[in-house]
């Protein structure tokens, strides 16, 4: 499946600060508790972007671990760097694209992350297979993305606005079906866990900067919407004025991010 998408720094960079801002719940303590990394662990975080698992990594293990980070964005890779420079961390970003064959030895992690970014490669089980190999044996791969109940507030005023129907999402209407069995038709143990996050905006404004984020031109899944020149703005104007009448009658938006986590072993 080729997917036309491009994650953009900013875009990336407002929809972390809004999850940590008005989500009741941190996404990185769930996976930090869930994954239970060991001191010296040698951890590859495919489709790092901006580094944001690769510091957590770090901050749990105080440093004692060889983190990689690799993402085909060389823009998010220089954001990792950068941090990774004024923390003195020592950790390699690289580029990766995992679309082709990782260049790195069989049997060389400890642990493989993956989080919000397998449901954009062209061949799931290619990408997989190659974060298996490069897997030790009895190391283990995490990997999260949206299940199909995920933000659905957004979604509803998306339709109520627009009267357009929701295009299939790549990531929710795939990960919990096709990406699980593909992983556990390669690993021997395998779990799906669940975090729930409601996001709660009070006001309109943060719920918009956070819908411009998630359907800036720059993610072409949302081609339909968009056709012409000014469509853009018109539609999130349309989106402003169905969430802020919901806004008025329920006194707050609540938007709950529903995610998948799954975790194997090799
Ligand atoms: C939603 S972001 C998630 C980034 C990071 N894991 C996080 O949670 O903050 C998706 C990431 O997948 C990366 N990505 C998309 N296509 C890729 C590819 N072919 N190879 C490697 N990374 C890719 C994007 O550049 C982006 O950094």
């Amino acid at each position: 499946m080729k997917i036309d998408f491009q994650e953009t720094t900013k875009d990336l960079a407002v929809r972390i600060d809004i999850h940590s801002k008005f989500g009741a719940k941190n996404i990185d303590t769930w996976m930090l508790d869930l994954v239970n990394l060991q001191p010296n662990d040698t951890i590859l975080d495919v489709g790092c972007g901006s580094g944001k698992q690769c510091f957590s990594f770090y901050d749990r293990l105080n440093g004692k671990a060889a983190i990689t980070g690799g993402d085909v964005s060389n823009d998010l890779l220089n954001e990792a760097r950068a941090e990774d420079k004024r923390r003195n961390s020592g950790m390699t970003f690289m580029i990766l694209d995992f679309n082709k064959e990782f260049p790195l030895e069989r049997d060389t992690f400890d642990f493989i992350s993956c989080c919000f970014a397998i449901y954009y490669a062209e061949n799931v089980p290619f990408t997989i297979n190659e974060m298996h190999r490069v897997t030790k044996k009895g190391g283990r791969l995490f990997t999260t993305g949206p299940m199909p109940q995920n933000k659905q507030l957004f979604y509803d005023i998306l339709h109520e606005a627009t009267g357009k129907q929701i295009p299939l999402m790549p990531g929710s209407s795939r990960f919990s079906t096709e990406f699980f069995s593909t992983i556990k038709s390669l690993y021997s143990k395998v779990d799906l866990h669940i975090f729930e996050n409601p996001l709660t905006f009070e006001s309109i404004d943060p719920y918009m900067d956070y819908t411009r984020a998630s359907m800036s031109e720059d993610r072409k899944l949302w081609g339909s919407f968009f056709q012409g020149k000014d469509d853009f703005e018109k539609v999130m104007q349309a989106i402003a004025k169905v969430a802020q009448r919901r806004l008025d009658k329920e006194g707050k938006l609540v938007m709950t991010k529903v995610v998948g986590g799954i975790l194997a072993t090799k």
